[in-house]
């Protein structure tokens, strides 16, 4: 199907991008991948031995804190992935960016430039997260009743003090989310097609070797203190969990670009449930592990997910929350880590 097309993906060596570069050379496709650093054997190694990437997978350095770099491994691309985001800003090391949010957002700016002045590619597919879309009262006060494309998270410095990991994390994904959607403009983008796909905690099977979002799911069980924090948080902040499989949102990333006319945000996510049923999966299906459960004071409301964009354009979902959770203990087991 993609044979003859040319695509980037940036963050080429992550839990998502190498999942997605995977997938993409599978149905044909060319792609330029950037990582941040050529000489790291691991990561070009495992990207260089996936099935079809001879002769289809080229590979880019380019580091978000030297935006252009990306310009070479778009140029005569169609579609680019925009997968990529700094993680962690080291106090110091740079002069142009105070945290990770300047350095995500003006990465994006560049790229979605970038975009625009190479002439060739049509559509920009941004990898946005949920802690965009908190069903929460501007306030931050309390939830609203739903969970659906039209929530943005609120930004108030307040609200977040407590982590600064978090804050960073949530100013950095919003604010460069709403950057790129602002390309989707003619003013600001020329004609260019902007999509973000705002998604859900990501679990199941993985191509790496080392841990990522997919630990969190079971953080219940490995009793892995940082990512069960994390798990809070999430709820937290979205009132559920979002849950979604590493296959379905890269067939959902590939359907973005796939399907003839779509742009704007969707939401992507199979399931939203809460810590405790987790925790009730887990129990019911695996009493050889210990579970961690909190009881929670109190009445917790129920929001609604009520987000349908993505399926009303055609995209189905093969994962539901069972599915998702299974795989991840699972892929848990294969790697010695239960
Ligand atoms: N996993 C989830 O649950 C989830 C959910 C919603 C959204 N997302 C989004 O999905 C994207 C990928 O996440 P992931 O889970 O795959 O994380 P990951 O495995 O940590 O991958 C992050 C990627 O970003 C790259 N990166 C980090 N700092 C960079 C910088 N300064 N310049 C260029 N590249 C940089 C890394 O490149 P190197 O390999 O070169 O270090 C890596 O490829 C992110 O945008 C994340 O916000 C993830």
């Amino acid at each position: 199907m993609g044979e003859g097309s040319k695509v980037c993906v940036t963050g080429g060596s992550g839990y998502i991008g190498s999942w997605l570069i995977n997938k993409l050379l599978a149905k044909g496709y060319t792609v330029h991948a950037t990582l941040r650093d050529l000489k790291n054997e691991s990561k070009v190694g495992l990207l260089k031995s996936l099935p079809h990437a001879e002769g289809k997978l080229v590979l880019f350095e380019a580091d978000i804190y030297n935006p252009t770099q990306f310009d070479p491994a778009i140029q005569g691309c169609e579609y680019v992935f925009h997968v990529a985001t700094p993680l962690a800003h080291e106090p110091g090391s740079s002069q142009q960016y105070k945290d990770t949010t300047e350095a995500a957002v003006a990465g994006t700016k560049s790229i979605a430039m970038s975009c625009v002045r190479s002439g060739t590619v049509k559509r920009l597919i941004y990898t946005a997260s949920v802690v965009s879309a908190a069903p929460l009262k501007e306030d931050g006060s309390d939830f609203k009743d739903v969970m659906d494309e039209t929530c943005w998270t609120p930004l108030h410095d307040s609200l977040y003090l407590h982590d600064p990991f978090y804050k960073d994390y949530i100013f950095s994904k919003t604010t460069s989310e709403k950057h790129v959607l602002s390309y989707g403009n003619d003013e600001n983008g020329g004609g260019l097609e902007v999509v973000t796909l705002p998604c859900g905690l990501v679990g199941g099977d993985t191509l790496l070797s080392t841990p990522s979002t997919r630990t969190v799911c079971i953080a219940q069980i490995v009793q892995n203190e940082r990512a069960y924090k994390s798990l809070k948080f999430l709820e937290g902040l979205l009132g559920k969990i979002p849950l979604v499989h590493i296959d379905d949102v890269c067939d959902a990333h590939i359907f973005c670009m796939e399907t003839p006319s779509i742009t704007g945000r969707f939401l992507c996510a199979s399931s939203y449930i809460s810590l405790q049923e987790m925790a009730n999966h887990y129990a019911l299906y695996y009493p050889e592990f210990t579970v961690k459960q909190e009881n929670e004071d109190g009445e917790r409301k129920d929001i609604k997910w009520s987000s349908t964009k993505l399926c009303e354009k055609g995209f189905v979902y093969k994962y539901d929350a069972k599915m998702i959770l299974d795989d991840c203990i699972k892929c848990a087991r294969r790697m010695g880590e239960l």
